[in-house]
């Protein structure tokens, strides 16, 4: 969901008014997936590298999260929307915690779309974070070292239970062509489309042209 400050500056803006702009953006986006059927939505809300902004930048954003988890749950729950965290859950505080926490058992029921936000996300991370939890079990006799394959490594990760990622979709234009730690392990074989809109400009129509694209791509798997 790229280009919140951009789309800011270039509106004369605040770059809160373009966080707060992507995060209306984000649960219309929401409600197109569950119209369109897609069963399974990740979003790339708050890396481990976002850490590094500034406080006044931080304490807004997870002020919108929070905002988010109270306020769009009843729209959520409407739609049949499950909410589900991955990521790093140690560096939030208890308030983000028990919201997000909140959230994820209301919605727990809901079974038309999954949708993952990535929050303190890092992909690297994630895989290291499994390592270590495996690395546990193997100590602990839990799985022997023979057992170990690529199934069984997926559900230690934090996306368990949910499909390798098709399609994926990142805004911002030309100069963000990558997937910036952004679930390496489920995206070997996924689409790539790359917006030239920024987050807050992205509407109905292209998302219909991104999946208007990925429909029209031959998916071998390397077959
Ligand atoms: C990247 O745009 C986006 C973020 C670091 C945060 C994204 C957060 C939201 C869209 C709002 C909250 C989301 C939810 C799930 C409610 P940027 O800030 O790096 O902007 P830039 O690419 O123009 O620098």
């Amino acid at each position: 969901m790229d280009g919140n400050r951009r789309w800011a500056e270039k509106n004369g803006l605040s770059p809160r008014q373009g966080h707060d702009k992507g995060a209306d953006v984000f649960i219309n986006a929401c409600e197109w997936c569950a119209d369109d059927k897609i069963k399974y939505l990740t979003a790339y809300a708050f890396s481990t590298e976002n850490w590094k902004r500034s406080q006044i930048e931080l304490t807004h954003i997870f002020g919108l999260l929070e905002k988010f988890f109270t306020e769009k749950i009843s729209r959520c729950l409407e739609k049949g929307i499950r909410i589900r965290v991955i990521g790093e859950r140690t560096r939030f505080d208890k308030k983000t915690l028990s919201v997000i926490e909140d959230a994820e058992a209301r919605t727990a029921r809901c079974g038309n779309l999954r949708v993952q936000i990535a929050l303190g996300y890092g992909g690297r991370d994630e895989i290291t974070r499994a390592a270590k939890k495996l690395a546990g079990d193997v100590v602990q006799n839990k799985i022997s070292v023979d057992d170990i394959t690529e199934d069984v490594f997926s559900d230690y990760l934090d996306t368990v239970g949910i499909p390798d990622v098709d399609f994926v979709i990142r805004t911002g234009g030309f100069d963000n062509r990558r997937l910036s730690n952004f679930l390496p392990w489920q995206t070997v074989y996924s689409e790539l489309y790359f917006s030239d809109l920024l987050w807050p400009e992205f509407s109905r129509a292209e998302f219909k042209k991104a999946l208007d694209y990925y429909v029209s791509v031959p998916r071998k798997h390397g077959k």
